[in-house]
């Protein structure tokens, strides 16, 4: 059974159509990078997979759960789908290690102590061990973004959504973050990714999915799709982001 599995999915704000006979299907462990220009619906596919958008036509099911059942326990389908956006959203006001246990303690009933061993094990996921008792003022944007890749390690989903995860990072921060998602990637995470880092996809995308206009306008095979696009604005999309 597929781990994730969009079928003609519509989605519109109002009469914007942003999402039009959307399918997509994700085996576990498959890495599946989505490209597209800005407004193409990258972000709102996200959202919808895990709840946070409803949608118009067709059906998602994650893991079994599905999504658009005005039943879905919602609650169940986010410790499964983790998401991270490209602002990290950490609590200034709370230390690292309260930033990524709020949500097991809450939602899992942790106690203070397995918590805490939790978050030392997500953080040494990202590297980031040492920072347990660390406010986020103190990190870097690279070490916020890993930071916020923990939290939501620690709900132990079984796939991940990030959602250019990058965009905000300088080069040199953007290449420490890439580095965990590789680790990620390699300990067999499914991860379905907004991104433009052209170079991380090819190695590491299992698959590539281009948006356009709100469709999927091209899908295929990562390394393959990216050395020879099959449309004219997969083209024009990866020469414009290359250049
Ligand atoms: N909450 C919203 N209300 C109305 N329109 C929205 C909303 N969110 C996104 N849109 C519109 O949906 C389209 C796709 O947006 P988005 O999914 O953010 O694209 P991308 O992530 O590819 O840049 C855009 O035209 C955007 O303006
Ligand atoms: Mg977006």
């Amino acid at each position: 059974m597929s781990l994730v599995e969009l079928s003609r999915v519509t989605k519109r704000f109002g009469a914007l159509t942003v999402l039009e006979d959307v399918s997509l299907t994700v085996q576990k462990g498959e890495i599946i990078a989505v490209l597209g220009r800005s407004g193409s619906g990258k972000s709102t596919m996200l959202r919808c997979i895990n709840g946070l958008e409803r949608i118009q036509g067709g059906e998602i099911i994650v893991d079994g759960i599905k999504v658009n059942d005005p039943d879905c326990d919602l609650r169940g389908l986010r410790q499964r789908v983790g998401i991270v956006f490209q602002s990290f959203n950490l609590f200034p006001h709370l230390s690292v290690s309260d930033n990524i246990t709020l949500a097991p303690r809450v939602v899992k009933g942790a106690d203070p102590k397995a918590a805490r061993e939790l978050a030392r094990e997500v953080l040494r996921q990202v590297g980031l061990e040492d920072k347990l008792d660390a406010y986020p003022d103190q990190l870097s944007g690279g070490q916020q973004q890993r930071v916020a890749i923990a939290r939501s390690l620690a709900m132990h989903p079984k796939v991940m959504l990030f959602d250019e995860v990058t965009s905000a990072l300088d080069p040199e921060l953007t290449g420490e973050v890439l580095k965990v998602l590789e680790a990620m990637a390699k300990g067999g995470m499914t991860m379905i990714l907004v991104t433009h880092e052209i170079g991380f996809a090819r190695r590491f995308g299992s698959r590539v999915v281009f948006m356009h206009q709100g469709r999927i306008w091209e899908e295929g095979a990562a390394a393959s799709t990216l050395a020879k696009p099959g449309t004219r604005e997969l083209e024009t999309f990866l020469s414009a982001v290359l250049h």
